[in-house]
């Protein structure tokens, strides 16, 4: 949840002019991760815009989640190519470091993990991505590793 002061920090920053909502929903989800509707229902009232309007321009663009979402997306491709190389070994063990399945974000927003389709990378597949990061030629070892090491750099390894 981002608090008022913060809210209003990224409405002044855009001059809590209308135009600019699209930078304002941005900086929304880059702060939480997702658009929460409380912060959006303060931002329709600020700028004086109905919420169904906001709501409409929330869900046309993908890159906006109404959705909770972690600070790291997780995402294990589950393509054929990959699936024969045993990504579903990895999806299992990816599942059981984070204590989620997938589609699922866990309790502290921290982890979001999603399988998908063919990342078009198939040749070092399987392929996990972190944050945007292309891991190739993953095992189930190795998932679980990557993942320990952000958990321990960020000194949340019990969670
Ligand atoms: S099937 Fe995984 S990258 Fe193509």
């Amino acid at each position: 949840m981002i608090e008022t002061a913060e809210l209003d920090k990224i409405l002044d920053r855009y001059g809590r002019d209308p135009a600019n909502v699209i930078s304002i929903l941005q900086d929304i989800q880059a702060e939480a991760n997702w658009l929460p509707e409380d912060e959006l229902r303060y931002v329709c009232t600020e700028l004086d815009i109905p919420l169904s309007k906001m709501m409409a321009l929330a869900t046309f663009y993908k890159a906006f989640s109404l959705e909770p979402r972690g600070k790291h997306i997780v995402s294990v491709c589950l393509g054929t190519a990959c699936h024969v190389r045993g990504a579903e070994r990895i999806a299992g063990a990816v599942e059981r470091e984070l204590g989620i399945k997938g589609g699922e974000t866990d309790a502290d927003l921290q982890w979001t993990l999603e399988t998908v389709g063919c990342l078009g990378a198939c040749a070092l597949g399987p392929i996990v991505v972190v944050d945007d990061e292309y891991h190739g030629q993953m095992t189930s070892v190795k998932a679980t590793r990557l993942l320990e090491k952000i958990k321990k750099a960020e000194g949340n390894g019990a969670g």
